[in-house]
């Protein structure tokens, strides 16, 4: 089946409030959604991944970009779309963007417990930053 990868649509976030109610624990919420953007402005970068036949999205990837550093908001795939690649496809492009961009690293933080996520992120070359963010969360960072 083929995919792209486009800037998200307002029309769009139904489908990604979906994906993220089955994909978190505190999920995201469509308020969530809106805020990010009436209020990240430019500094807020969001790409979807859709299926060619209905450009519905089946995967999200949400940063920032702010001087030299970008931040993953938030990347989900949808259950029935995992272990596909299309994750790794997705952080990939994003790190070759940011280092056309200037970027020099790219920063994210994971759930303690998260251990499939934190398996992702090794396996797309970030590692753990030392100590932790808070009680719940780790850093995870790569250089570009
Ligand atoms: C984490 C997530 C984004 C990975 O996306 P994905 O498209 O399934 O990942 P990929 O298929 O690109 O995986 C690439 C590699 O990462 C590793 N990986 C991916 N999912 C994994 C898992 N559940 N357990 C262990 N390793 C995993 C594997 O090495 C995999 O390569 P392989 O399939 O050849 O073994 C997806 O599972 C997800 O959306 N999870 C729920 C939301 C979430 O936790 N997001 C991250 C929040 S910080």
């Amino acid at each position: 089946m083929g995919y792209k990868i486009r800037c998200v649509r307002k029309s769009d976030l139904p489908a990604i409030v979906q994906i993220e109610t089955l994909s978190h624990p505190r999920p995201w919420t469509l308020e969530d959604f809106e805020w990010e953007f009436k209020n990240a402005g430019s500094k807020l970068h969001f790409w979807v991944v859709t299926k060619l036949k209905d450009d519905l999205p089946l995967a999200y990837l949400c940063f920032n970009f702010v001087i030299d550093e970008i931040y993953i908001r938030n990347l989900t795939v949808g259950p029935s779309e995992r272990r596909k690649g299309i994750g790794k496809k997705l952080l990939d492009l994003c790190c070759l963007w940011g280092k056309r961009k200037g970027a020099v690293r790219i920063v994210l933080d994971v759930r303690v417990g998260n251990y499939s996520a934190i398996s992702f992120y090794r396996k797309c070359g970030f590692h753990l930053i030392k100590g932790c963010l808070n009680r719940t969360s780790r850093l995870m960072e790569k250089a570009l």
